[in-house]
C-alpha cells in the first residue's frame, strides 16, 4: 500500500456528503502531484488496448461523451501510486462512518474539445453490480474546470432516491420523468454547479443525481475517478465489465487483490 499524508476532512464536510450525497475537497494533490499525474493519465490515454479502451473508441458515440480508460491502476504503477493512495480512500472512509474501503475500479474520463457531448443526469449505482448501495466516486481533476469545460453539477440530497433504471449514457431516458412516475420528486432547478480547481475533488454517493457539461473548450478535460466501496460489499450477481469472467458467485464479497483494501 502506498503510505502518503493523510487528509483530515472537517466535521462540516462529512456532514455535507452525509445530508447531500457529494462534497466537494479542494487541493487534494498539490501542483507538483498534478503535473505528475496528468503525464501518467497521457501515457494511459495512449495505451488503445482492448481491456481498458472498451466502448471509447474514437468515432463511437460515447467518445463524444466520454474518452475513457478503465483500471488505469494495473497497467501503469504511476496510476497506481495515486489509485490506491491512502490520502484518497482514506477520505472515502471518513465519508462513509470508517467502515473500511475497497476499490472496485478506477478510470480516466477525458470529455474531448470541441465536439463534446454532455454527461447527462444520472446515478452511478444502477451500473454497478452490489447488492447495497454505499459505494462512492471520487472526481480528481487535472485541469481547472467550470461550465465552459465539463464541470459537475449535482441534485443535492438524491442520494434517498433508490430503484431507477440506469441511464443510458448516450442515448439517455428523461430519468426526471422516470422518477415522477415513481412518485420520487426530483428538481433540475435545486442542481448545484461545482467549478474546481486542478488538484480539487467531489466525492459523490452511487445514488446522487450528477451531470457534467460538455466541454466547449479547445482543450481535453482530464479527471481520474475511482470508485470505493465499503469492505464487505457484495456481489449482486449482474454483468459487468469489472467483474465478468472472474467467477465471483452471486453473494460473495467482493474482496481480493482485484478489489484491494486501501483503508
Ligand atoms: C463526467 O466526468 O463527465 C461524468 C463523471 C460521472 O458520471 O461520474
Ligand atoms: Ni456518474
Amino acid at each position: 500500500m502506498f503510505r502518503d499524508s493523510q487528509i483530515e476532512l472537517s466535521e462540516e464536510q462529512i456532514n455535507h456528503y452525509q445530508e447531500n450525497g457529494f462534497v466537494q475537497v479542494d487541493t487534494v494533490i498539490s501542483s507538483d502531484e498534478v503535473e505528475e499525474l496528468r503525464t501518467y493519465l497521457d501515457e494511459v490515454m495512449n495505451n488503445e488496448s482492448e481491456r481498458s479502451v472498451q466502448n471509447s473508441k474514437k468515432g463511437a458515440a460515447y467518445y463524444k461523451v466520454l474518452n475513457q480508460r478503465v483500471n488505469t491502476w494495473r497497467d501503469h504503477g504511476g496510476m497506481a501510486k495515486f489509485v490506491l493512495s491512502e490520502r484518497l480512500a482514506g477520505m472515502a472512509n471518513q465519508l462513509i462512518g470508517h467502515k473500511g474501503i475497497r476499490l472496485f475500479h478506477d478510470h480516466a474520463l477525458l470529455k474531448m474539445p470541441l465536439d463534446s457531448k454532455e454527461t447527462p443526469w444520472h446515478q452511478d449505482y444502477p451500473y454497478w453490480p452490489m447488492k447495497e448501495p454505499g459505494a462512492l466516486s471520487i472526481w480528481l481533476t487535472l485541469d481547472d474546470v467550470d461550465e465552459q469545460n465539463g464541470c459537475m453539477k449535482f441534485l443535492p440530497k438524491t442520494h434517498k432516491l433508490k430503484d431507477l433504471k440506469a441511464v443510458d449514457l448516450v442515448n439517455s431516458h428523461d430519468i426526471f420523468d422516470d422518477a415522477k412516475t415513481k412518485g420520487q420528486l426530483l428538481d433540475k432547478d435545486r442542481a448545484v454547479t461545482v467549478p474546481l480547481k486542478a488538484g480539487s475533488c467531489t466525492f459523490h454517493d452511487g445514488l446522487t443525481f450528477h451531470a457534467a457539461y460538455s466541454n466547449q473548450t479547445d482543450k481535453p478535460r482530464r479527471v481520474l475517478a475511482i470508485i470505493f466501496m465499503p469492505d464487505g460489499t457484495i456481489y449482486s450477481g449482474k454483468s459487468h465489465p469489472v467483474v465478468d469472467g472472474l467467477n465471483i458467485e452471486k453473494g460473495e464479497a467482493l474482496t481480493g487483490g482485484t478489489f484491494p483494501k486501501l483503508a
